[in-house]
């Protein structure tokens, strides 16, 4: 077994015990389990084996450096969503032909790096977006290989945050102009159109809206082809998500299934660009109790060292985090509310939970944040960049050390 299990009833990771990470680290810190990045990978891999595919790694849900070679060693290719993604993909060891370039407002400077480096897809969100790289490809006489981020109209069921299939968020074209679209650039000098590309959100725990993105584009495809326009991919994005809670999600076997059903008979390679569901479960933030505060009348109060910065999740989509104390107390149960130490009344990690009375110095464990939480910090309140470390054969090592303030200084006058 991989992953975060309790031995003699101390929470550790791959048999490293969370409080020695805590004690040689220092707290915040985000600790993630190599292994189960590995196995979780594998496990999407397997699931898609009986058709040709190509996982593309998200790297908006985690780009620690450390992270991104590990997925790259694995056989990934990388999913980038800036200039910047770009540039950690290269850096950890991925080829420009292993890069897919998403992103709804990719800026000139951002399409003339991905169009000059030749990335395998540079996933166009509007006609305007096409122009322009047609202008900027044609100027540089090449072709830049696009698909076309297709908005299917479709509702995610997500947190309305995080989805981006409906006709009212700001993604992709509407599929009735697509025809259109590939038809007024199928002889363009600086374009050529590959695939079609489609992304409905992340965290969606029914695979109906998946599959139904699914069968829109590979239709799609059918009547491209039709009219004599031939595309080699269907990229289909991430979005599978996780269990947070504990409730049941579906398996990547079954994920596998609903995509393959809608793209099987389209033979099209398919891409996809998972990120939440590889490394979420794989990460954890570990945080030590500063105080335990009762207001009397209102609430009892378990405030860590962690917060909002460390991880938004909660505030910005009302996510769930299991908090875990990490050794076994025999202290009587109590309902909190469990906070972070922020000038903030949102900056609340998760509400009424229930676990023994902590004392001050305590380390709790706040469960499955490898994913949209290191990336997704912030220095408010001054507050520096934890520590990450990768948990791997036994050992850790540190994959991003502490930020200090000297480090946040830095860029000032
Ligand atoms: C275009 C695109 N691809 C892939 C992903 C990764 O999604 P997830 O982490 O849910 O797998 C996202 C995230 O929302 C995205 O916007």
């Amino acid at each position: 077994m991989t992953g975060f299990f309790r031995q003699q009833g101390t929470l550790a990771c791959d048999g490293v015990p969370l409080s020695a990470l805590a004690s040689a680290e220092g707290t915040p810190l985000y600790v993630y389990s190599a292994a189960t990045i590995v196995e979780r990978y594998r496990a999407i891999d397997a699931a898609f084996a009986s058709y040709p595919h190509s996982l593309h790694y998200a790297l908006k849900a985690n780009s620690t450096m450390a992270i991104a070679r590990l997925l790259r060693s694995l056989g990934a290719g990388a999913d980038a969503n800036s200039g910047g993604e770009i540039d950690v993909a290269l850096r950890a060891g991925f080829l420009p032909s292993q890069i897919v370039f998403t992103g709804v407002g990719k800026t000139w400077l951002e399409l003339a790096l991905a169009i000059d480096l030749g990335v395998a897809t540079i996933n166009a969100e509007s006609e305007g977006e096409i122009e322009r790289i047609d202008r900027l490809a044609t100027a540089r006489q090449t072709r830049a290989r696009i698909a076309l981020r297709v908005n299917p109209d479709i509702d995610a069921k997500s947190h309305p945050h995080i989805s981006t299939g409906l006709k009212t968020n700001k993604f992709g074209m509407p599929m009735a102009a697509a025809k259109a679209i590939c038809r007024r650039f199928s002889s363009a000098a600086g374009v050529e159109i590959v695939g079609l590309h489609v992304h409905v959100g992340s965290q969606i725990t029914d695979l109906q809206p998946l599959r139904a993105a699914a069968e829109a584009v590979v239709r799609l495809a059918r009547e491209l082809r039709d009219e004599g326009l031939v595309i080699d991919h269907l990229d289909l994005g991430g979005g599978l998500g996780v269990s947070y809670d504990g409730s049941p999600v579906p398996g990547v076997q079954e994920y596998a299934d609903a995509l393959l059903t809608a793209v099987r008979e389209s033979g099209l390679h398919l891409v996809l660009e998972p990120g939440r569901h590889i490394v979420a479960p794989a990460g954890v933030l570990l945080s030590r109790v500063i105080d335990v505060k009762e207001q009397p009348g209102g609430k009892l109060f378990v405030i860590l060292d962690a917060g909002m910065t460390e991880l938004i999740r909660p505030m910005m989509y009302g996510a769930y985090h299991a908090v875990e104390p990490v050794a076994p107390t025999a202290a009587a149960e109590i309902t909190c509310d469990v906070v972070g130490p922020l000038c903030e009344t949102s900056d609340t990690i998760g509400k009424d939970r229930r676990f023994p009375r902590p004392s001050v110095g305590d380390l709790f464990a706040i469960r499955d944040t490898g994913a949209y939480s290191a990336v997704m910090a912030s220095n408010y309140n001054r507050r520096l960049m934890p520590a990450e470390v990768l948990v791997e054969k036994g050992g850790w090592s540190v994959i991003r050390r502490r930020q200090t303030i000297d480090d946040l200084l830095a860029l000032e006058t």
